[in-house]
């Protein structure tokens, strides 16, 4: 998890005022991804202009210990050895109101010139989720390679071999002043650094530290030593590149390889680079962005840009393709509601229409079979699994392998795709299925569920099955994301943006005329200490993801339970006080549900039981008892789940809001989980 934004400024005047307040609000649009702690980096004063200068060619070959005058690159401001000084680093636990309250104290009590205009600037930022380390300053990021803030860095993902790395660098005299993993990162580069006989090229520096990394990473690069430059890479982790050229001021200038990065035609250019552990985080400043790849370096230096790849370890840059992003700012913010969970609830209708836009189809009995039109019946094209559909037809078995939600999602769709299919359908945990490296055959199909399209276990389990020869179809919301670019094929769900860590649309992507009486449900549930869900066949998806948004937002202990086992344990939970929430619409399963609820009645049970309208016999259970009804409109079998759980998410989101807790941040969670164990 965690969320990088990092901001480059080069031709382009920007008061460090105005530079802080931009990484502030990158960090908001990112604070989803990991909301504990935060911090930034920044200088006072203007980077040099890049030269033409002498490095070296980074065999190591030259004798000495680095670090040499001789080598040094450029002039710095008035910084020894051509170094810029120290860059200022604040960092605070909580939530960014914190880091900006904190660095306006900094500002005030340091004198600094916050109005002092920046035409050549490097800043950095972090949002963070914590893995290794509680919440602390000192956790936090940026982390720095020594006080004097030789290298500075920020980091999302976790470093696996940090420990081994530690001790070398512990060997050679580095005192560690974190818990953290990435600590080890900006003190490699300074022990690279300095050990290499020649100066390198900062993008090469960082593939030589890269080589010693393993786990996932997404960094961001910041160092004295390489005044105005900015490196970025990624492995596993997501990283996006936003560039904006201002208008008139010349193309967009991309680098060859390393050494056009000095003393080049484009520095008389002006540039703004960004770059972000997401593209919501640059949208209103530009919307040409490019996705990272993995081992990815990203340069930028004066005014231009240049990507190699660590893998190849080449010299010259690789073409990576500048995107428009459709993405508008009002989808990304509440746009009139008080949550991102409420806006996304009540967008599910709109995100339902979206996920079926261009793909159902829909003719008219007279129409000639070639003639689909909207407005009758009947044919569903999904364009990215068109070549591979008769693949598909073939396979042994279909697996689904999601986490959370998504899962649930899979759950809700079993029987449907094992109707029509008529093929065994397998649902995995994607840790579970890490675990045990469960059984996978060259002839299956392995569909890779996720939201994000970037939950570290679903990537190593999509990586998992890749190895055993499957065909890997991946089902995300994410364009781009890791998930959707190393399936085989797939389909993008179109539900556009969720914030909101509690996921709600993803899961359904329907009918919300609700919101009145199932608040005034609320106001009778909100002091609950556990809720029970029960519910069998499809629903029982609908239970377990309606537990599972209690949890998360309301913080109430709520289980979701098969109605079938509930003989078998959960019926010893049953009383008078503990509420239950019966998921019971005409579906193959209702007849028995009608038994679990007579057998619930028959113990004093505190019923709520979710039906559909004008169901005479579910009204009759609740005239003179202690029950009451959900009535959600009927639909056909398979897509009545979907109609279930919205009253249910909004269940969870009046809870919460009434409990006072915070609905779009809960307590210790993030929206993108991308760090396995
Ligand atoms: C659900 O509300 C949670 N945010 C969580 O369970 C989530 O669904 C899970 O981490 C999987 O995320 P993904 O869909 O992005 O892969």
């Amino acid at each position: 998890m965690c969320g990088i934004y990092s901001y480059y400024n080069y031709h382009v005047s920007r008061s460090l005022q105005e530079i802080l307040d931009q990484l502030f609000q990158g960090l908001r649009r990112l604070e989803y991804r990991g909301y504990d702690s935060a911090g930034i980096c920044v200088d006072t004063d203007d980077a040099p202009e890049p030269a033409a200068c002498g490095y070296g060619d980074g065999d190591g070959a030259a004798a000495g210990n680095g670090h040499a005058h001789s080598l040094a690159p450029c002039q710095g401001s008035g910084a020894l050895d051509g170094d810029s000084p120290t860059p200022i680093v604040i960092k605070a636990v909580g939530k960014i109101a914190n880091l900006e309250a904190l660095a306006a104290e900094y500002v005030a009590a340091n004198g600094t010139d916050v109005a002092k205009v920046l035409r050549h600037h490097v800043g950095i930022a972090h949002t963070r989720w914590a893995t290794h380390g509680r919440p602390t300053p000192v956790n936090s990021h940026p982390h720095v390679s020594d006080p004097s803030a030789e290298f500075v860095v920020v980091h999302n993902g976790i470093i696996t071999n940090y420990a081994a790395i530690k001790e070398i660098l512990v060997s050679h005299g580095e005192e560690f002043v974190s818990e953290t993993d990435t600590e080890v990162i900006p003190k490699l580069c300074k022990y690279v650094y300095h050990q290499l006989g020649t100066k390198l090229p900062f993008p090469k520096l960082v593939m030589e530290v890269m080589r010693r990394l393993e786990g996932a990473f997404a960094l961001v690069f910041k160092s004295r030593h390489y005044p105005g430059e900015m490196v970025a890479c990624r492995r596993g982790s997501p990283l996006i590149v936003g560039v904006k050229v201002p208008q008139g001021k010349g193309p967009l200038a991309s680098f060859r390889s390393f050494s056009d990065a000095y003393g080049g035609a484009h520095n008389s250019q002006a540039i703004e680079v960004w770059a972000a552990s997401d593209a919501s985080a640059v949208i209103e400043h530009t919307k040409k962005v490019l996705v990272l790849e993995d081992d990815d370096v990203l340069h930028v230096a004066g005014g231009g840009y240049g990507i190699y790849n660590a893998a190849n370890r080449g010299d010259e840059a690789v073409p990576r393709v500048l995107q428009t992003l459709q993405l508008e700012v009002d989808q990304i913010m509440k746009g009139g509601y008080d949550h991102f969970m409420q806006k996304e609830i009540h967008e599910q209708p709109e995100a339902l229409l979206q996920t079926m836009r261009g793909r159902v189809m829909f003719r008219r009995p007279d129409d000639e079979p070639s003639a689909y039109v909207a407005g009758a019946a009947s044919r569903i094209t999904l364009g990215g699994l068109v070549d591979t559909k008769a693949t598909i037809r073939r396979a042994r078995r279909i697996m689904f392998v999601a986490c959370g939600t998504s899962y649930h999602a899979c759950l809700a769709a079993r029987q449907t795709i094992e109707d029509l299919v008529e093929l065994p359908v397998v649902l995995e945990l994607a840790s579970d299925l890490l675990d045990r490296r469960a059984p996978i055959f060259r002839d299956d199909t392995c569909v890779f569920v996720s939201q994000s399209g970037e939950t570290a276990d679903t990537l190593r389990a999509l990586e998992y099955a890749k190895t055993r020869g499957a065909l890997c179809v991946g089902v995300t919301n994410t364009v781009g994301s890791a998930i959707s670019r190393a399936t085989h094929c797939g389909i993008h769900q179109n539900a556009g943006y969720e914030i909101g860590v509690a996921s709600t649309k993803a899961y359904t992507s329907q009918v919300l005329g609700l919101d009145a009486k199932v608040r005034a449900l609320a106001e009778t549930l909100r002091d609950s200490q556990s809720l029970l869900f029960f519910a069998r066949g499809s629903n029982y998806a609908t239970a377990l993801e309606a537990a599972l948004k209690m949890k998360e937002v309301a913080l109430i202990h709520s289980e979701g339970i098969l109605a079938g086992e509930m003989k078998h344990g959960p019926l010893a939970l049953v009383d008078e006080h503990m509420p239950i929430i019966v998921v019971a619409t005409r579906d193959g399963t209702y007849a028995k549900m009608q038994s679990v609820i007579e057998q619930l009645l028959a113990r004093d049970a505190r019923l709520i039981i979710l039906c559909n309208e004008g169901d005479e016999r579910m009204q009759g259970y609740a005239a003179g008892s202690r029950c009451q009804l959900i009535e959600v409109p009927q639909t056909v079998e398979q897509l009545q789940p979907v109609v279930n759980i919205v009253p249910l998410q909004l269940l969870a989101y009046h809870i919460t809001v009434l409990r006072g807790h915070n609905v779009d941040q809960p307590r210790n969670l993030a929206k993108s989980v991308t760090v396995t164990d």
